[in-house]
């Protein structure tokens, strides 16, 4: 593959109605229904037709879920033939609009407005869009970026303090691939935000990534631009803690950022096992070696889980960590894997 590709035009804004100043009478405006009372203020002396409310979460992730919403774009008169698209919330959100943007008419203009702080750190940047099938994630999927991504504060007012804590491993993760002054700032706000005094508690830290922002999404844009199509492997860096992280998010019901947090550590003991790791990290609001010894016991029919992980050729590309800033990716058995699974739940 071979498309031009371009990142999106970013828009930052403090209040809902600095949005509405962006939503065009022909817009086709997805959110989710959580977000209602934000996005009523939004539709006055538009048509309502053109706003359409789903349910978000992992459930959302289903062919069947994107019927409905096929349905109204077939039927409703008052859309254009190609319509652009507005996602307005989580990862489950824009993962689904942007795959049903990609398909439809073989693709219409996107623009994402994450409401939670994985998609505004992750899910809504890289154009990887993807259902799930049989129960195994991201199954199918596009790769089809959105032209713009608008950013507005007010949306993470209402949000529980758990969903900083469920994007926290995804941005920790960014920070260990990008850089170590990165990986340093992160580690430095956790330890100047109220709610971890002693600075060394494995508690996820409840602060304000807002101003992180900035640095976090930059640092996802330097892999991607380098490899937008994921053809150069260059982009599979960014799948670091995901080879278990998504074993676990499948089997555990556990959201992505808390299983991308067990991930996260695996890969970080495995990188020590293997002598991979230069020098001890603090990985601050990642579950211990402890919590994750008492997890995977309760995983199961890993080989199979392993064999259809998209990084799965001849073997399995995992990301390992050498140190802030150099991450190193390496093909390992399957059998290596199941190995050190057994091996560290053993204690
Ligand atoms: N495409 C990618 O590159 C990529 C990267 C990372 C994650 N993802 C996907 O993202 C999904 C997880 O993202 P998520 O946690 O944002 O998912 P989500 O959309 O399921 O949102 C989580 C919950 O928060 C609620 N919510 C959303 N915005 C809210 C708000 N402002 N206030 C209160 N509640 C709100 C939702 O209704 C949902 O219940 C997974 O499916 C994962 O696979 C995709």
């Amino acid at each position: 593959m071979s498309y031009y590709y371009q990142d999106p035009h970013f828009f930052w804004c403090e209040s809902i109605e600095e949005l509405k100043t962006r939503i065009e009478t022909s817009d086709f405006v997805i959110y989710d229904q959580r977000l209602s009372c934000d996005i009523d203020c939004l539709k006055s002396d538009r048509s309502p037709n053109l706003f359409f409310a789903i349910q978000g979460g992992e459930f959302l992730k289903d062919l069947h879920q994107c019927y409905p919403i096929f349905n109204v774009l077939m039927q409703n008169p008052h859309l254009p033939p190609k319509p652009r698209f507005i996602a307005i919330g989580g990862g489950s959100i824009t993962d689904t609009v942007g795959f049903i943007a990609a398909i439809y008419k073989r693709g219409c203009p996107l623009v994402f407005v994450p409401s939670t702080w994985l998609a505004a750190i992750d899910a809504a940047h890289g154009g990887k869009n993807a259902l799930n099938y049989a129960g195994l994630k991201n199954m199918l999927g596009t790769f089809y970026f959105p032209n713009e991504i608008w950013f507005c504060r007010a949306l993470f007012e209402r949000l529980p303090s758990e969903q900083a804590e469920d994007a926290w491993a995804e941005a920790l993760k960014v920070a260990l691939i990008d850089s170590h002054s990165l990986y340093k700032k992160m580690c430095q706000t956790v330890q100047s935000s109220s709610s971890c005094q002693d600075g060394h508690t494995q508690k996820t830290p409840c602060i304000d990534l807002w101003p992180l922002l900035p640095d976090l999404i930059e640092a996802k844009y330097k892999i991607v631009r380098q490899d937008p199509y994921d053809e150069k492997k260059i982009r599979y860096r960014l799948n670091l803690g995901h080879t278990l992280g998504h074993i676990i998010e499948s089997q555990r019901q556990l959201s992505h950022g808390r299983a991308v947090g067990y991930g996260l550590r695996f890969a970080y003991e495995f990188s020590k096992f293997e002598n991979v790791l230069e020098t001890e990290l603090w990985l601050p609001g990642i579950p211990s070696l402890a919590e994750l010894q008492q997890l995977l016991p309760q995983l199961n029919n890993l080989a199979h889980f392993l064999k259809h992980d998209k990084k799965h050729t001849k073997g399995i590309e995992f990301v390992f960590i050498q140190r802030p800033g150099q991450i190193v990716t390496r093909s390992i058995s399957i059998d290596q894997i199941t190995s050190f699974i057994k091996y560290l739940s053993h204690g």
